[in-house]
């Protein structure tokens, strides 16, 4: 099989096998236009309580959106969010500021292919050395290096390897990537060529939630017009580079964000997490090398194609280089998409970004990038967003989506409600995280309705260590840190439940 060749067309979901559909919550789109029972609509269900109660009604389940902004909310129905651009540079959000860049001609006014162009005309070896120099590390919640997995993939021996976008942001409360997609779809693509080109790629895929429908169409419409433009096809931009790239919908299923468990979906595979290693770099696509990033990723790097390593570099702070998406939700004064350099605290995003909480509420914790992620109490606003800075009292930069909690959110019912969202969406394949999580929703239930014991509380605590210690994936992991973060940091709102 040559570079240009694909074991097979990835499967829509008419195509399913039986075995494989099964795994999946939403094969037909059967979301559209209904309410969202995601942990921003759960924080601020008391905007409207009657959307809430039809949220609870889905089955199967709607879980985000992206309509954060708005929440509770229901259906994809709202304005645009507004975007602010508070970093010394507009990195991702520049065009989003200026308006939009949907058509490629407004994309190519704003300077858009010019790093593409300028890399044909230099070395793969410049682009991967550039993105190394930078210090990005992944916007998708791990934030591993991403130079050094390009490195990774550009040095192995089989030459057959795929370029992947994770557009599944599941994560409740970020709406970063969706907007990308759907205003400044080029850029990915961009950002996606600059990155086969670097690896040596010949295919990719964008792995899209079925519940971003607006973003496929744009996306669609955004291959079509970069390939006519002669960015995509057997000769990017008149060289030998050969470069393919389609849009695969998933499904409805939040696991299926995770790499391993993502790459068997594009297979036609279930797609249940996969042991590592080998990684993805190793062996993933069909077995072969693959550079998988997250959408918000891959948009930095034009930016940092045109502007060196260098430049980017200086942006930031620590070990957490360059700026940041936030996605704020709607309990606070000002919602929308904001660009800022790591190193701001939570709480300048909080009280300065945010305008604090609407109708002068009192803030009762801040989830960024949840809701599998630790809680961010009051009294630890003063934290920088950073990667090794939030991991430091238990939290994370996560996706990026910020979730406010006022005083209607009572911490107790906060854990029942994560746990269900935890249950609900586990691969199954580890015990404690297809079992426990939905073991540990039950003893809040309980709880919260005065029937649980002090026993019930060591049950629960015992169960969250299993979670940590035997999960495959970060799925597990998560939802063991957001409840260590809860009984670490609000033991006056849990103990008292059980008697
Ligand atoms: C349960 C679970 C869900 C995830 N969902 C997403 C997602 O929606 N988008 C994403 O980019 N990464 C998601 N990730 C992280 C990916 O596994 C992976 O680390 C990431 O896409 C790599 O890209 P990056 O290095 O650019 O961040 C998820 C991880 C887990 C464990
Ligand atoms: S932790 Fe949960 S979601 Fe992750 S592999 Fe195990 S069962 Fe699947």
């Amino acid at each position: 099989m040559n570079s240009t060749q694909t074991p097979s067309r990835s499967p829509d979901a008419r195509t399913l096998r039986a075995d494989v559909e099964s795994f999946y919550h939403l094969t037909h789109g059967e979301h559209v236009g209904k309410a969202c029972q995601g942990t921003a609509c759960f924080a601020a269900r008391h905007l409207n309580p009657a959307c809430w109660a039809e949220a609870m009604q889905n089955n199967p389940r709607v879980y985000c959106l992206g309509e954060c902004f708005a929440a509770p909310a229901k259906g994809q129905t709202h304005p645009r969010p507004p975007v602010k651009i508070t970093s010394r540079q507009g990195v991702v959000l520049g065009r989003l500021a200026n308006g939009n860049a949907r058509t490629i001609e407004a994309y190519v006014q704003q300077g858009g292919y010019t790093a593409l162009a300028k890399a044909l005309e230099s070395s793969p070896e410049a682009v991967l050395a550039a993105v190394e120099k930078s210090g990005l590390r992944g916007r998708g919640g791990a934030g591993f290096p991403t130079g050094r997995k390009w490195r990774s993939v550009a040095g192995q021996p089989e030459k057959v390897r795929y370029v992947v976008a994770n557009a599944d942001e599941g994560d409740a409360g970020a709406y970063i990537d969706r907007y990308l997609m759907e205003d400044d779809p080029h850029s990915l693509i961009e950002g996606m060529i600059l990155a086969a080109y670097a690896v040596g790629a010949a295919k990719g895929y964008i792995y899209l939630r079925s519940e971003y429908p607006l973003s496929g169409k744009v996306l669609r419409q955004a291959l079509a017009d970069a390939g006519a433009a002669g960015w995509l096809g057997p000769k990017v931009g008149g060289t030998d580079f050969a470069f393919d790239l389609e849009v695969y919908a998933g499904h409805g299923s939040y696991v299926c964000g995770e790499e391993t468990s993502l790459l068997r979906s594009i297979e036609g595979n279930r797609p249940e997490v996969m042991a590592r290693p080998p990684y993805p770099t190793e062996s993933g696509l069909w077995g072969k090398p693959t550079l998988l990033n997250n959408v918000e990723t891959l948009v930095n790097v034009p930016w940092i194609v045109n502007h060196g390593g260098e430049a980017y570099g200086e942006l930031g702070f620590s070990k957490s280089r360059g700026t940041k998406v936030l996605s704020l939700n709607s309990l606070f004064n000002r919602p929308g998409l904001y660009e800022v350099e790591f190193g701001v605290t939570v709480r300048h995003i909080v009280e300065e970004l945010g305008g604090g909480l609407r109708g002068g509420g009192t803030l009762k914790g801040v989830i960024i990038g949840g809701p599998i992620i630790g809680m961010i109490p009051p009294h630890l606003l003063d934290t920088p967003l950073g990667f090794e800075e939030l991991a430091a009292i238990g939290a994370g930069v996560g996706h990026g989506g910020v979730v406010a909690f006022d005083e209607h959110t009572s911490i107790p019912d906060l854990v029942e409600h994560v746990f269900s969202f935890g249950a609900y969406e586990s691969c199954g394949k580890c015990t404690p995280c297809r079992s426990g999580s939905g073991r540990i929703e039950e003893l809040f239930a309980n709880a919260i309705a005065g029937d649980a014991t002090k026993a019930d509380l060591q049950e629960c605590r015992d169960l969250v260590v299993a979670l940590k210690l035997t999960s495959l994936c970060g799925h597990g992991t998560g939802l063991a840190r957001f409840a260590e973060s809860i009984l670490r940091y609000y033991p006056t709102e849990i103990e008292p439940c059980f008697k």
